[in-house]
Order: C-alpha cells, then sequence, then structure tokens
C-alpha cells in the first residue's frame, strides 16, 4: 500500500495530531532518500517498536560542505515509495528547502566534543547541518522515538547527547550496520561507484576486520596502520581521512582495544567517500 507523501509541516501537523492525541507513539525514520535495505532494516524495527511510522526524505543542504557532493546525491522519491509499499508505513514526509529552512532561517544546533573529531574534522559544518535538521525532524513530525542506523556511528552518539541535552522526549534507538555479502557497509553512496570500484570497495570491511581481531589479541593501532594502509592503497583506495580506534561513548581516541571501542574509517574510492566502523572486543 503507497503511504501518503506529506510535503508541509501544516499537512504534517494535520495527521500527527490526531495519533498524538489518541495515545499513539511515533517512530520516526530520518532520511535523505536513495532507500537501501540498511534503511529499511530501520523501519521494520520503527514498526516493531512504535505505533505509528513516518519515513522522512529530505536531502539536507546544511549537511554538505562541497556542493558537487549535494548536486550528485542521488534523488530517487518514487522509487523511494516504492520500496516503503511492504512497509505499510504511515506517512512518508518529503518536505523542501522552503518548509525546513524558510525566510530568515537563523538557528543552528551545534552538539560540542563528540563533532571535533572524524566527520566532523573533515567535514566542516556537518554536525551542525545534521542537528540543525534533525532537531527540527523531531519537532514537526511530534517523534517519540528515532531510529538510526550504526553504520554513522558518529552521527547516532550526536543525535543521542543532542536529544539528551535538549530534553527533546525523544527515545534514539540505534540499529546495526546493514551489509552487501562482500561486507561492503550500505549507503547511498554506493550507487555512485563504478563496478570496478563497487567490487574493490569491499576491501575497507575486509582490511577493518583484520585490524580489529588483531587489536582484540592485544596489538597497538599504529603497529597496524602501515600494513592496513598499504592494503586500502592496493585495491585502489586513495587519501584515507582517518583509520582510528576510539571509546564508544565519547569518542576518545585510544590506542589499545582496553576498553569498549570501535574502528572507524573514511575513505576514498574512486572519488566517492566511504565511511564504515566496526566494534572492536575488548582484549581479554
Ligand atoms: O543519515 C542521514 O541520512 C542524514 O544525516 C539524516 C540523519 C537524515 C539527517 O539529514
Amino acid at each position: 500500500m503507497t503511504a501518503p507523501i506529506i510535503r508541509t509541516r501544516a499537512d504534517l501537523r494535520e495527521m500527527t495530531r490526531g495519533w498524538t492525541r489518541a495515545g499513539e507513539t511515533i517512530g520516526v525514520v530520518p532520511t535523505m532518500g536513495a532507500l537501501h535495505d540498511g534503511h529499511l532494516s530501520l523501519v521494520a524495527r520503527a514498526k516493531d517498536m512504535s505505533d505509528r511510522v513516518i519515513v522522512t526524505i529530505f536531502v539536507n543542504p546544511k549537511q554538505f560542505n562541497n556542493p558537487e557532493d549535494l548536486e550528485n546525491y542521488p534523488r530517487t522519491e518514487h522509487e523511494d515509495a516504492r520500496k516503503l509499499e511492504r512497509f505499510v508505513v504511515d506517512a512518508i514526509y518529503v518536505p523542501d528547502g522552503a518548509q525546513m529552512y524558510p525566510d530568515g532561517f537563523a538557528t543552528t544546533v551545534s552538539v560540542d566534543g563528540l563533532t571535533n573529531v572524524l566527520c566532523g574534522a573533515h567535514r566542516a559544518g556537518h554536525f551542525d547541518g545534521v542537528a540543525t535538521v534533525v532537531t527540527k525532524l523531531f519537532t514537526q513530525t511530534s517523534a517519540d522515538l528515532a531510529f538510526f542506523g550504526e553504520k554513522d556511528f558518529q552521527q547516532l552518539q550526536v543525535v543521542r547527547r543532542m536529544a539528551r541535552d535538549l530534553d527533546l522526549g525523544v527515545e534514539v534507538v540505534g540499529c546495526p550496520t546493514i551489509r552487501e555479502m562482500d561486507g561492503l557497509a550500505m549507503s547511498s553512496r554506493n550507487l555512485l561507484l563504478s563496478d570496478q570500484a563497487r567490487s574493490r570497495a569491499s576491501a575497507l570491511n575486509a582490511v577493518m576486520e583484520d585490524m580489529a581481531e588483531a587489536l582484540t589479541k592485544g596489538a597497538a593501532i599504529d603497529d597496524l596502520l602501515p600494513e592496513a594502509k598499504a592494503r586500502l592503497a592496493a585495491a585502489g583506495f586513495g587519501d584515507i581521512d582517518y583509520l582510528e580506534m576510539r571509546t564508544n561513548e565519547t569518542l576518545t581516541l585510544i590506542d589499545r582495544a582496553t576498553e569498549p571501542a570501535r574502528l572507524f574509517a573514511a575513505a576514498y574510492m574512486a572519488g566517492v567517500r566511504l565511511i564504515d566502523n566496526i566494534d572492536v572486543p575488548v582484549t581479554t
């Protein structure tokens, strides 16, 4: 069944008011569209945990620091709506720029600390853009719960912190990364890879898995980096923005797996920036 596509805040409010009055919980899956199985797993989780489910689709200009990246971002609304049919969601909210950022819009939500590292250090203003749009999506949809993938682990932690700090009353639910058969984390950006680049891209996860295994056995990350970087270069990866181990909660850089941590990577394959992160079990 095709869900109603809602394009204005007024229509959305009209819809959610009735649900809220009836005491129904609203689960929201914020997306920028180009939906893949990773997104759909969030929708399935939202359906399990909420009375009503809204999927939002908005390619948020405020979180892109590169105009070309924004321009190239895949936009597939019709296809997205079709993929959502089998989940029978209650609404697909597709606001335009004017709904989200009307003339004179002047407010930015900014989260300190967590945003200075990893993607935050390489994409100026990215997390301000994310925090601002997610705050608006939470309030516009009257969300009780919101679902985010661990693939963007830093984003998940930033949104959790923001929801807590601002008393938004939204439970932020993190969901596991969904991977292709060869280990590549699903991402809308994978659509931008040529067939050849796509098959080479799986090296990122393979290298990270091997590093995580060695780290869990007690290795220091500095000793693993030269070989890991050489393997990525041999697979065809260009610039590596980061390949680091950081603690789960505060994203503090660590050298050995002495506390709950993840390995994080961002690297370019044929000009496409791919990110991934995996759990590193604590050394026993
Ligand atoms: O993860 C994304 O797709 C985006 O960052 C989000 C959370 C929808 C905000 O624009």
